[in-house]
């Protein structure tokens, strides 16, 4: 059995790293295809070189541009590769342009598709990542959901009949790292308490009124913050005039996967509007705060473990609130999800 994994974005290389494991050793013939939606090293080699992920087979070497011009050149070279490769399944990851492009690229020429992290939903249609997901599990032939709620939201959808709760394969990733975290860690970020935060999507991002609150709001926090700064923050705060220098408020390069989860594990708490972040700090026992109205990981508000605060009131107190007490519950699998996606796909081929 061939398959053909499509990846381009960071949390896309963080999925790969498990399920890239699992197929080695279930003898799967494996060929990876980077698109290159993230190029710089930061968001991209220091995950294969970190995870230790073979490196792509085919690099397209996309990179930045508009939705339409990003997915569509992914879209034409996706067509030429693909047509090569001749895979049994390609398998998609997530929600992003990578993703998109590779389920219209894959369903026009008859092959099978799989998609790894299927049935989430946000019902917020103004996100770009909402009609990436659920355009692509309308076209996937086999739709891997990661927990019970994903499978109910295809249901509801029609899709019933093609999903699979296989658990999530970044739970697989986290609990591995955590543990050689705990074996050999690093040093701290810093000496001090702190309170992590990232913040990337285009609704906070791309209005500068808009971003200047959430970065005010990241300075009015109780404790110092370490901001771990996405290109694409740099370059809208940039752009829209925003000052990213403010009292409290420590910005530095993204990290590495390993070194993220240490961070997660050492801080009071997180503020973030990533989706893999929120279910991180959930996984690895970190209070966070989501600056977005709503989450498509809804399992990580029970018990209070993650709050939403889209318009940043109180954001300095509940970013440092005390630990929630513990769940005893894992919504998104114990860690064998990758294994699962494998064997699968290989009971679904046709
Ligand atoms: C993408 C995904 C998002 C995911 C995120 C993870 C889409 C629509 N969005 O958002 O779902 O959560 O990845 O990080 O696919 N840039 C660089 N270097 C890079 C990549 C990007 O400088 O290596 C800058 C460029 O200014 C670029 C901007 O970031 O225009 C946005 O990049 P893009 O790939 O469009 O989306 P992300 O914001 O990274």
């Amino acid at each position: 059995m061939r398959v053909v994994s499509v990846v381009g974005a960071r949390p896309q290389f963080v999925k790969l790293a498990p399920v890239s494991e699992a197929m080695a050793i279930l003898g799967v013939d494996h060929v990876i295809v980077n698109t290159g939606q993230h190029y710089d090293p930061a968001l991209s080699s220091v995950f294969f070189d970190g995870l230790s992920i073979p490196p792509a087979d085919v690099d397209l070497g996309v990179g930045s541009g508009s939705h339409g011009e990003q997915t569509g050149e992914m879209l034409a070279k996706l067509e030429a590769a693909l047509g090569e490769l001749a895979p049994d399944w390609v398998l998609l990851y997530g929600d992003t342009n990578s993703t998109l492009a590779g389920a219209v690229a894959a369903v026009k020429m008859h092959l099978p598709v799989a998609h790894v992290e299927a049935g989430l939903r946000s019902r917020n249609r103004r996100m770009p990542e909402e009609h990436n997901r659920v355009l692509t599990d309308h076209a996937a032939d086999l739709l891997l959901a990661p927990t019970e709620l994903a499978v109910a939201n295809l249901a509801a959808e029609g899709l019933g009949d093609r999903t699979v709760n296989t658990g999530d394969v970044m739970v697989d990733v986290c609990l591995r790292v955590r543990d050689r975290v705990l074996a050999n860690p690093a040093p701290r970020l810093t000496e001090e308490e702190y309170v992590l935060a990232t913040v990337h999507r285009a609704e906070n991002t791309d209005d500068p009124e808009r971003l200047d609150a959430v970065i005010e709001g990241l300075a009015s926090i109780d404790a110092p913050v370490i901001l771990l700064a996405h290109p694409r923050l740099i370059q809208r705060a940039k752009d829209g005039g925003v000052s990213l220098e403010r009292p409290g408020l420590q910005v530095r390069t993204p990290l590495g996967y390993r070194e993220t989860v240490q961070a997660v594990m050492e801080a009071q708490g997180v503020v973030t509007d990533s989706g893999g972040l929120q279910k991180e700090c959930f996984i690895l026992g970190t209070p966070a705060v989501t600056v977005r109205t709503e989450t498509e990981w809804v399992e990580t508000l029970a018990g209070g473990w993650n709050i939403l605060c889209p318009e940043l009131a109180g954001i300095g107190e509940l970013a440092v609130r005390p630990r929630p007490e513990a769940l005893h519950t894992a919504p998104f699998g114990e860690g064998d999800a990758a294994t699962r996606v494998v064997t699968t796909l290989m009971e679904w081929q046709r």
